[in-house]
């Protein structure tokens, strides 16, 4: 089990919330999940070990189960065999495109943040976060509380929270450079992106929810929402980001399903539930998590990833 909160290579050119980014050249990017966490939009000063390894790992098999109905980002992920030695990496290390420097720089990643990598396609990023929500949770349970509604959308009287929703609801929100990101209607999305590519947003970003949320049911998951990043590549639509994570998704334990409640989870709920009873104002800083709390954190991320793929994870 190693931990790994940043990391200090040469030519980073994004830090984000969890996501160390280098700039490979030739239209690649080098994507690391770190064990950094984030709630509330805040990024806490205690890491969780192996959680970047897990978020890689299941990112990287979604991709791969949802390549059929959108293609996606994902290159090359080191941890599948090690770089030097599987088509993947020979086909990365032989683009032509790709510098001596970047290649070497590859070739000696340490294995901690090899365990952590994805080499990704570089897109131009629809500025869009994705939201399929199937079960009423979250803000979209705060808001129906109040006005019946989700985003705007009159839903049925009587919903308890952790209800199913009768079909799949795309909410779609900004992505925000500080702070909170803000809900966004169908008129604005339209306006942002135009029509087409909006309906192309949600159409995709529903198709891969209800595909992955059938699979994740036959797994005792059951995937309540989920957030989906596109981007575009010579005029082509591909998923970008994370996929179907601990860290974007709410994943429930489908045998303890139980609406009129908070349900029992794999994802970073705990965490969450834990920052509010210790009475934190959700404005930075954030409070170091206790060891327990992040042991049993570390679990969880775990154990989605043991549920959703029949596979324990490899620490590393
Ligand atoms: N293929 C890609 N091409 C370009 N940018 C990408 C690609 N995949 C992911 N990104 C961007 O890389 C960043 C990943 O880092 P991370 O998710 O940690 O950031 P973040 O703090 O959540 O910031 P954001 O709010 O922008 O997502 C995100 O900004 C994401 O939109
Ligand atoms: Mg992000």
């Amino acid at each position: 089990m190693t931990t790994v909160q940043e990391t200090n290579l040469p030519g980073l050119l994004h830090r984000g919330k969890v996501r160390d980014t280098y700039d490979l050249g030739d239209g690649l990017l080098l994507m690391v999940a770190t064990d950094r966490v984030s709630a509330f939009d805040v990024v806490l000063p205690t890491p969780i070990p192996s959680k970047g390894v897990a978020l890689a790992a299941l990112s990287a098999f979604w991709f791969r189960r949802t390549v059929q109905i959108i293609p996606n980002h994902l290159l090359y992920y080191p941890a599948d065999e090690g770089l030097g030695t599987v088509s993947g990496a020979e086909w990365i290390l032989g683009k032509s495109g790709l510098s001596e420097a970047a290649k070497d720089f590859l070739v000696k990643l340490p294995k901690p943040i090899a365990k952590r990598a994805m080499v990704v396609r570089r897109a131009q990023r629809v500025n869009v976060e994705c939201v399929v929500r199937g079960y009423l949770a979250g803000s979209a349970w705060a808001e129906y509380q109040r006005s019946g509604t989700v985003q705007g959308i009159a839903l049925p009287k009587g919903l308890r929270e952790g209800d199913q929703f009768p079909q799949p609801l795309f909410t779609p929100t900004t992505k925000a450079e500080q702070g909170h990101d803000l809900p966004m209607t169908n008129q604005q999305l339209v306006q942002m992106v135009g029509r087409p590519l909006a309906d192309e947003l949600e159409r995709k970003t529903v198709a891969v929810y209800q595909e992955t949320q059938v699979y994740a049911r036959t797994r005792g998951i059951i995937i309540a929402d989920t957030k989906m990043e596109f981007g575009l590549v010579n005029g082509q639509l591909i998923l970008i980001d994370e996929l179907l994570t601990s860290d974007s998704s709410r994943f429930w334990d489908a045998g303890g399903w139980a609406p009129g409640k908070g349900q029992p989870n794999f994802d970073k709920q705990f965490v969450r539930d834990w920052l509010l009873q210790s009475g934190w104002d959700r404005e930075p800083p954030a409070p170091a998590l206790p060891k327990d709390v992040v042991e049993k954190t570390r679990r969880r991320y775990l154990e989605a990833y043991r549920l959703l793929t029949g596979q324990a994870l490899h620490e590393g």
